[in-house]
C-alpha cells in the first residue's frame, strides 16, 4: 500500500496548526500568562518557544518524514537502526492520545451546546448555576448518581464524533487537509472579527494592560518557568504521537525547517490573539461590573463555560458576538480531535495492515462508546482527573523520555543534517544544546515538582 500524502505544503502546515491550536489557546494560555506574571512571562514563554518548541517540532517532523510512519513504527525502526526495542514508546504516546481524543471529545460537546445556547443567551444571568446544575446536572447530586446518563450532553458529542470521523474515514487529503483548509481561516478570520469589535468596548484597553503588564518579579520564578515550559509542550502537541503521524505523510521533498517554524509561529501568535480577545472581555466585565479585574478572572472550563457567556449577557449585539465566539472554540477544538485520532488510527493501520475505513471504524467506534462515560452526571469529575493527570504528568513523562532516549542513545547530530539538507534555511548547534541539556533538565524539574505537588 502506498503511504497517503498531502496535497500541498499549506494543506500540510495548515493541519498542523490546526492540531496545535485548540482549546488550550483561547483558555489555557491568557490565565497562564496572567498568572506567571503578565507580559513578563512572555520572556520564559519565548525562551521555552525557541530552546524547547521550535527544536522538538523539527525532530518529530524529520523522524515522521524519514521513518514515514506513526509514533510505534517511527519508534521501531528507529531502535532496529541500533539494536533497541523502542516500539513500546511508540505506543505508550499513541495511548496518551487515545485518552485525550476520549475526553477532549466531551468539551467539544459542550461548546457545540453552547453555541446553541449563545444565539438566545439561553443560560440566562446565573451562568455558574446554569453550567453546573442545569447543563451538567452536577448539583448536591449523590454518589450513586454520577452514572446517571445524559442524553443533551451525549448529543453533541455525538455531532463531533461524527464530523471529526468523517475526516478521518475520507483520509490524508480530502479528509484531514481538506478540513483543516476550511476550519482554519475561518478561525483566524472569526477571532480577528471579535478581537476587533473587543478591544473597542469600555474597559477593554484595561483588561489588556493587565494581562501585558510585566511584573518582572516573577521571573526567577521557578514556577513561572515550569509554567512556561509545560505550556510550550501542551500547545504544540509535540511528545503525543501526532505530529510524527503528520509528518509521515511529507512529500519527499519537503522543507522541515520552515514548516517547523511556521508550525510553532503560528500556534504561538494565535495564542496572542486568545490572550487579547479573553483579557479584552474581562477587562469589559469588570468596568460594566464595577469589579476589579482580579474578580473576573477565571481559567478554563470556568472561563469558557461560566465567565464568558455571563460576559456575552453584556456584550453590545451578543446574538452575533456570542455565537462567534463558541463557534470558534467548537473549530479549534474540532481540529485538534482530528488530530489525536489521526495518530491512533494511522498507528493502527500501520500495526495490523489495515485499510484506513476499518482501522477508522475501530477507533471512533471505540472512542465513541467510551467517551459516552462523560455523558454522565460524574463526567466533568472524571475529565479533571484525566485532564490533570495527562496534563502534569502523562504528556510531560512522554517527551522527557522521548527526549532522553532520542538525544542520548542517538545521534541527535544526524536529525539536523537531515533536516538541514531538506531545508531552504539551516539551523545550528543550539539545536542539540537545546535538545540535550536545556529541555530535558526542564522537563525533569517540572516533571518531579509536578509529581511532588500531586502526592502531597
Ligand atoms: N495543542 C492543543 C491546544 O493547545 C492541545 C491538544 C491538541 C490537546 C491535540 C489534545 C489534542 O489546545
Ligand atoms: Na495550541
Amino acid at each position: 500500500m502506498q503511504r497517503e500524502q498531502w496535497n500541498s505544503r499549506i494543506g500540510f502546515i495548515l493541519a498542523a496548526v490546526g492540531s496545535a491550536i485548540g482549546l488550550g489557546n483561547i483558555w489555557r494560555f491568557p490565565y497562564m500568562a496572567y498568572e506567571n506574571g503578565g507580559g513578563a512571562f512572555f520572556i520564559p514563554y519565548l525562551f521555552a518557544m525557541i530552546s524547547a518548541g521550535i527544536p522538538f517540532m523539527i525532530m518529530e517532523f524529520s523522524l515522521g518524514h524519514k521513518l514515514r510512519g506513526a509514533a510505534p513504527k517511527v519508534f521501531s525502526r528507529l531502535g532496529i537502526h541500533y539494536g533497541l526495542r523502542l516500539e513500546w514508546l511508540g505506543w505508550f504516546q499513541v495511548l496518551i492520545a487515545a485518552v485525550i481524543a476520549v475526553y477532549y471529545v466531551a468539551i467539544i460537546g459542550w461548546t457545540i451546546s453552547f453555541l446553541g445556547f449563545s444565539f438566545t443567551q439561553s443560560w440566562g444571568t446565573d451562568t455558574n448555576a446554569f453550567f453546573f446544575n442545569e447543563y451538567l446536572q452536577l448539583g448536591d447530586n449523590s454518589p450513586t448518581s454520577l452514572g446517571v446518563f445524559q442524553p443533551h450532553i451525549a448529543l453533541p458529542m455525538a455531532i463531533a464524533w461524527a464530523i471529526t470521523s468523517l475526516a478521518i474515514f475520507t483520509g490524508v487529503r480530502r479528509g484531514i487537509e481538506r478540513a483543516s483548509k476550511i476550519m482554519m481561516p475561518l478561525l483566524f478570520i472569526m477571532v480577528l472579527v471579535l478581537i476587533g469589535r473587543i478591544v473597542f468596548l469600555p474597559g477593554a484597553l484595561e483588561g489588556l494592560n493587565y494581562l501585558f503588564q510585566p511584573d518582572f518579579s516573577k521571573i526567577l520564578d521557578t514556577k513561572v518557568w515550569s509554567a512556561a515550559y509545560g505550556q510550550i509542550f501542551f500547545t504544540l502537541s509535540v511528545g503525543f504521537a501526532i505530529m510524527l503521524a503528520y509528518s509521515s505523510y511529507l512529500p519527499e521533498k519537503s522543507d522541515i525547517n520552515n514548516n517547523a517554524f511556521m508550525t510553532v509561529l503560528i500556534n504561538c501568535g494565535f495564542s496572542i490573539m486568545g490572550g487579547i480577545m479573553i483579557f479584552g472581555v474581562l477587562g469589559y466585565m469588570a468596568q460594566e461590573q464595577a469589579k476589579p479585574l482580579t474578580e473576573v478572572v477565571t481559567s478554563g472550563v470556568g472561563l469558557a463555560f461560566v465567565t464568558i457567556p455571563a460576559a456575552i449577557n453584556l456584550l453590545p449585539a451578543p446574538y452575533i458576538l456570542g455565537p462567534l465566539f463558541f463557534f470558534a472554540l467548537v473549530v479549534a477544538g474540532l481540529s485538534s480531535h482530528i488530530s489525536i485520532l489521526e495518530a491512533v488510527t494511522s498507528a493502527i493501520m500501520d500495526k495490523l495492515h489495515l485499510p484506513r475505513k476499518k482501522a477508522a471504524a475501530i477507533v471512533c467506534g471505540s472512542g465513541f462508546i467510551i467517551s459516552m462515560a462523560f455523558a454522565t452526571n460524574g463526567g466533568l469529575l472524571l475529565l479533571d482527573l484525566i485532564d490533570y493527570f495527562i496534563n502534569n504528568i502523562a504528556l510531560l513523562f512522554s517527551c522527557f523520555i522521548e527526549l532522553i532516549i532520542l538525544t542520548w542513545l542517538f545521534k541527535i547530530a544526524d536529525i539536523r543534517d537531515y533536516s538541514n539538507r531538506l531545508s531552504e534555511f539551516t539551523i545550528g548547534i543550539w539545536f542539540e544544546l537545546c535538545l540535550r541539556f536545556i529541555s530535558p533538565a526542564m522537563l525533569g524539574i517540572i516533571l518531579v515538582r509536578n509529581l511532588v505537588n500531586t502526592i502531597n
